[in-house]
């Protein structure tokens, strides 16, 4: 019997400062690991070199005998275009048919130079009558295929390629009809994403994260880079230095939450009834605050459960490699 589930794939998210690589496993703890990536390969947050990925992974994969399982790789906020759409009631044929129409008329790019899906969000009705809800997914060709070059140059088997806000859905919003957001604070990234129940509603991507307040912290005791950063970490550090890095956060968030007030609240409440934090900067003193103060809402940290007999402090950046390792198929 093989010592890992069949049911799940190998999750990847291929962060800015590292990448994860997680098995869930139905029952007990999954096989987590974070890999710091390699200089130049990943740039706030997107693939940038194909080969720089591979040729690394190719020699770790091995190494540690990875190189037979099925992958799913996530993919960022800032690659994707999100899109609803709505249709009348029809055959799921004549449906496939025209949500590729609709998606000519409402993507930015041509649908030849794009990789699209769609989720059905239900039915609705309107003046018109009963009406299907549909989200877009497109992301374009040439990004699309920059990652799978990577993971198949790597000796991997890409069975997926998902995307990060549904990775974090399957895995933890799994039962819930609650309106949340769900904000990754990474290294150079901040990616917010907003759900009514498990559909995702829209994903925004923001330009800061971790590396900044390291900067910020460097500067305010004129110590190098390397060091600010273990600083950082150990939690050696006064949230006084990182006072500009959280005001263009809260700036950027609280943007992000006018813009879905004023888009999106005809498909779920204004009212988030939950907010998780994840990412390895969302450890950051005082994130928590800044979001509560301008939500309204005490956010929670998601960490999994583990019987891992060490304690794990890094279990907070796992979540989108955990949620792509559940990938099912549509
Ligand atoms: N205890 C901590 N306190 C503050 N920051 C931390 C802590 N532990 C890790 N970090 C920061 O978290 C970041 C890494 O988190 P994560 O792995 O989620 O980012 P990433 O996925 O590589 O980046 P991105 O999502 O932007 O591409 C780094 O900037 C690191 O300094
Ligand atoms: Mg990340």
């Amino acid at each position: 019997m093989p010592f890992f589930s069949k049911k799940y794939k190998l999750g990847l998210d291929i962060g800015s400062s590292l990448i994860k690589v997680c098995l869930p496993t139905p029952k007990g703890r999954p096989l987590i690991l974070s890999l710091e990536t390699p200089a130049g390969v990943v740039s706030k947050g997107v693939l940038q070199s194909s080969e720089g990925l591979s040729e690394f992974l190719r020699q770790w994969i091995k190494r540690n005998q990875l190189d037979h399982h099925y992958v799913v790789a996530a993919l960022p906020a800032s690659t994707l275009v999100l899109r609803h759409i709505q249709l009348p009631r029809m055959k799921a044929k004549e449906t496939a048919e025209a949500v590729q129409w609709e998606a000519r008329r409402v993507l930015p790019f041509p649908l030849e130079e794009a990789q699209m899906d769609w989720v059905s969000h239900g039915l609705s009705i309107i003046d018109e009558g009963e009406m299907q809800d549909i989200l877009l997914v497109a992301v374009r060709d040439s990004i699309a295929e920059r990652y799978a070059k990577a993971i198949n140059d790597a000796g991997l088997k890409l069975l997926a390629l998902d995307i990060a806000p549904m990775a974090l859905g399957r895995w933890l919003l799994k039962d819930t009809q609650d309106t949340t957001l769900i904000i990754d604070v990474g290294a150079e990234t901040t990616q917010v994403h907003f759900y009514g129940g498990a559909k995702l509603i829209f994903s925004r991507n923001l330009n800061i994260g971790g590396e900044a307040a390291t900067s910020a912290i460097s500067t305010a005791n004129g110590i190098s880079f390397a060091e600010a950063e273990a600083k950082k970490v150990q939690g050696d550090y006064q949230e006084n230095w990182l006072s500009s890095w959280f005001r263009e956060l809260g700036r950027e968030l609280q943007r992000s939450l006018d813009y879905y007030r004023s888009n999106f609240t005809d498909k779920a409440s204004d009212h988030f009834s939950q907010i998780l934090l994840t990412g390895g900067a969302s450890l950051l003193r005082g994130t928590s605050a800044l979001v509560q103060e301008i939500t309204g809402v005490e956010p929670g940290y998601v960490e999994f459960s583990s019987k891992d007999y060490r304690p794990r402090h890094d279990k907070i950046i796992y979540n989108v490699a955990l949620g792509a390792g559940m990938w099912e198929g549509k």
